[in-house]
């Protein structure tokens, strides 16, 4: 089965409004060419595999020119590939046929920061202080004698100062890898250039960008002192200096245009980590079409926490326009197969994410549950790759095995997201993600992962990979959740029961014990097996019709 091929038509110019959107960690994903590395051949190969998974779309994370110093969120080069992804004309390629077989691409774009080796910075290096080269970064002289201290006390994302000297003694700031300068969004070539990178791509056929770090570009010129001990991704109040600040939404209104001005849409998916209620801000008519829900990622897994983070996502988002989407995991979190098998299902710090006793067989009949609600309700959904394979978090890499910055800069304390972005799916290593005989790939994947590949899961019919099938296929046909119709129904406490459009029901039980179905209801499709006398499991999510 294949999807409808894009066109212009006014149900086309929506699809974005209700897509299943499938992130594609390149590096991970299928390796073409045997180096270990996945690559733009391996998911040219893979991509009748994700047409007949069912979903309307692909991210792909960044697969830019990099020196990978923060996995390919250090972009050297916004207008090119990667060499070990493959070239621009394959990238074409790879658009055409994904077109070709009715998925949409999105890329990523990188406006808070470049790699040191861009060729902006490099200029920046070797121009002195005040020059318009180093104005489109933010440069500063120190504090204290000989300016030999930091400008202020902002601490970056993977761990230490935000601030790096140069050889001439100014600072940098970067918020996150010392590797990764931030651009200076008052500076009026950052914004040209960046308009220019979205028309380049959107003129070879790119359907939207999911923008990094949107909430952190434009900083407070101030650069005032926090007063915190350590890095927070989101600011708790007004006035941040470098988190939500109001100038970023005139950046996006322009970027709004931009799409706008291409006969069939390009649309924007914000990575914006705000407080409750902020996100409305970034999006609408003027502004970004969705946002990412991280509220509902790190959600636990419990019905009252469950229900008030789908309310206020619906009702919040309804006020400017926007659907909603929905997310379980991504190349930043671990795996939720392995999050849902601990007995704290949320995710709070990274600290948390690993080493803590974990069931999988617990977590992977909640990762199941969890799924099915989500493809249940209204607005757009992220599948983040391997997770309709039911992969885990591998949570045993070797110490030399790891990549993530967070690593070093934690001083071997926090060991990061490597676990999420083990390559997948073959019956030894390389389980299918290399060809026989290849260099083996670039994160050691676990010995049992050949149980997880999508040639196994397509022999069981009751695997991951069928229920996502099946949800998709209902998701696309069944009028009830095409619509936006959405409204709860009364359900015994630790359960959640919602109505989708006329007749179409979702039970979600994560009440610990078997409850019966709602009165004059067929189940459609289950996440589980129902008990022997019809009751729906605990961990169980069910879809029901009206009899
Ligand atoms: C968010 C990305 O998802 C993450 O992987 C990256 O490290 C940071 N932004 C910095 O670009």
């Amino acid at each position: 089965m294949t999807n409808p091929t894009p066109t212009h038509d006014a149900a086309a110019d929506s699809w974005w409004r209700s897509a299943t959107i499938y992130q594609v960690y390149i590096r991970s994903f299928a390796d073409g060419d045997g180096d270990g590395t996945g690559d733009i051949a391996g998911l040219r190969s893979r991509l009748r595999y994700l047409a007949h998974l069912g979903v309307d779309a692909i991210w792909i994370n960044p697969w830019y020119p990099s020196p990978l110093a923060d996995g390919g969120y250090d972009v050297s080069d916004f207008r090119d590939i990667h060499p070990a992804y493959g070239t621009l004309d394959e990238a074409r390629k790879l658009i055409t046929e994904a077109h070709g077989l009715g998925l949409r691409v999105i890329l990523d774009i990188v406006p808070n920061h470049v790699s040191d080796q861009h060729a902006w910075f490099q200029e920046a290096l070797a121009a002195a202080p005040g020059s318009p080269e180093r104005k489109r970064f933010i440069f500063r002289d120190g504090k204290g004698e000989n300016g030999s201290l930091p400008p202020n006390d902002w601490h970056a994302a993977f761990g230490g100062p935000t601030w790096t000297r140069t050889p001439d003694g100014q600072w940098y700031l970067h918020l996150f890898a010392p590797e990764q300068p931030d651009l200076n969004w008052d500076n009026g070539e950052v914004r040209a250039e960046f308009e220019s990178i979205l028309r380049f791509w959107f003129d070879l056929g790119v359907d939207g960008f999911r923008i990094d770090v949107a909430h952190g570009m434009v900083k407070d010129p101030a650069l005032p002192d926090l007063g915190l001990t350590e890095f927070s991704v989101i600011a708790h109040e007004d006035g941040h200096p470098h988190w939500d600040r109001d100038g970023v939404h005139d950046v996006f209104r322009s970027w709004r245009a931009i799409a706008d001005s291409y006969p069939d849409p390009r649309v924007f998916v914000a990575e914006a980590h705000v407080r409750p209620g902020r996100l409305p801000d970034y999006l609408g008519a003027d502004e970004l079409h969705t946002a990412f829900n991280f509220d509902f990622l790190k959600c636990a897994l419990e019905a009252d926490k469950l229900r008030e983070v789908i309310d206020r996502t619906i009702t919040d988002l309804a006020k400017v326009g926007a659907p909603a989407t929905w997310v379980l995991s991504n190349h930043d979190e671990a795996r939720h197969v392995t999050r849902y098998g601990r007995a704290h299902t949320g995710v709070t710090t990274p600290a948390l994410d690993q080493g803590h006793p974990t069931d999988l067989t617990l977590g992977t009949r909640r990762a199941r549950a969890a799924a099915l609600l989500m493809l249940a309700l209204p607005g757009g959904a992220y599948i983040y790759q391997g997770e309709e394979l039911g992969l885990y978090e591998v949570e045993d890499l070797p110490d030399s095995a790891l990549q993530d910055p967070t690593w070093e800069r934690s001083g071997h304390t926090v060991r990061g997201r490597d676990g999420c972005r083990v390559p997948w799916t073959g019956d030894t290593p390389p389980f299918g993600f290399s060809t026989f005989g290849s260099a083996m790939p670039w994160l050691p994947q676990p010995d049992d992962w050949k149980s997880y590949t999508a040639e196994a899961n397509q022999a069981d019919r009751t695997s991951m990979l069928q229920l996502y099938r099946s949800a998709l296929r209902l998701r696309r046909t069944n009028p009830d959740l095409r619509g936006e119709e959405f409204r709860w129904l009364d359900s015994p406490a630790g359960t959640l029961l919602f109505e989708r459009g006329n007749g179409l029901l979702c039970a979600v039980n994560l009440s610990g014990r078997p409850i019966p179905l709602p009165d004059a209801t067929s189940p459609l499709l289950a996440s589980g097996p129902l008990t022997k006398d019809g009751l729906l499991t605990a961990d169980t999510t069910v879809l029901l019709h009206r009899d």
